[in-house]
């Protein structure tokens, strides 16, 4: 490989794009389509949004200190998109959408419900960055569509068809490479065959 040397800039991709909903607590909700997103703690869990203050979600998620990130699949792929493009100041996403509202058991703000997956989640601190500012918040409750859980009690959540965001284009996730840790685990033995 012969790599090129860019000036610093985002190049960390793959990603999830995420659809987050939020609400002024007055009964107006709105959905941000969010890529700078991320796991930051296991225990607690706590995840970390970064969003522009000019967007109109922002003004929610600083009052309310709430949000719910959706996980998005290849069906929400229009969506997730137009909801990242379009702003709550001029269409109500929702309805445009035919998205269904879900009431959580925490937050104010509505989960969507066409969402395989939706983490409700309480604001901790806002990091302003720059550009960007981050609201590190704390998982309260995570909602996982039951029709994926398999007879073992297990989420086979890829089978949602995740949607992946890489370097401005949508993606599905491809095929399965391997599990967690296949990379160091003993092979099964095969029983010896008796050859004749
Ligand atoms: C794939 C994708 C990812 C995006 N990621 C972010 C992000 O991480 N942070 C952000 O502030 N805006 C992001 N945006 C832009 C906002 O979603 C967009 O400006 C949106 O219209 C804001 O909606 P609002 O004005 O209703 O809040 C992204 C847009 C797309 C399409």
């Amino acid at each position: 490989m012969a790599k090129q040397e860019w000036k610093s800039g985002n190049m960390l991709y793959p990603l999830p794009a995420v659809m987050v909903s939020v609400s002024d607590g007055q009964g107006k909700d709105n959905i941000i389509t969010v890529a700078w997103a991320g796991t930051v703690c296991t225990n607690p869990p706590m995840v970390s949004i970064s969003v522009r203050p000019e967007r109109y979600s922002y003004e929610f998620l600083k009052k309310t200190g709430e949000f719910v990130i959706n996980l998005t699949t290849e069906e929400l792929a229009y969506a997730t998109d137009y909801c990242g493009v379009k702003s709550g100041r001029d269409v109500d996403k929702f309805e445009v959408l035919h998205l269904t509202k879900e009431k959580g058991s925490f937050v104010k703000a509505p989960m969507i419900g066409e969402s395989p997956v939706s983490i409700e989640c309480k604001v901790e601190e806002i990091r302003k960055l720059g550009s960007h500012h981050m609201f590190i918040a704390k998982v309260l409750a995570v909602h996982a569509e039951e029709s994926y859980l398999n007879e073992k009690n297990k989420f086979e959540f890829n089978k949602s068809r995740p949607l992946v965001y890489s370097h401005g284009e949508y993606y599905g996730i491809g095929k399965r490479l391997g599990d967690f840790g296949y990379s160091v685990r003993k092979k099964k033995r095969r029983k010896k065959q008796n050859k004749r």
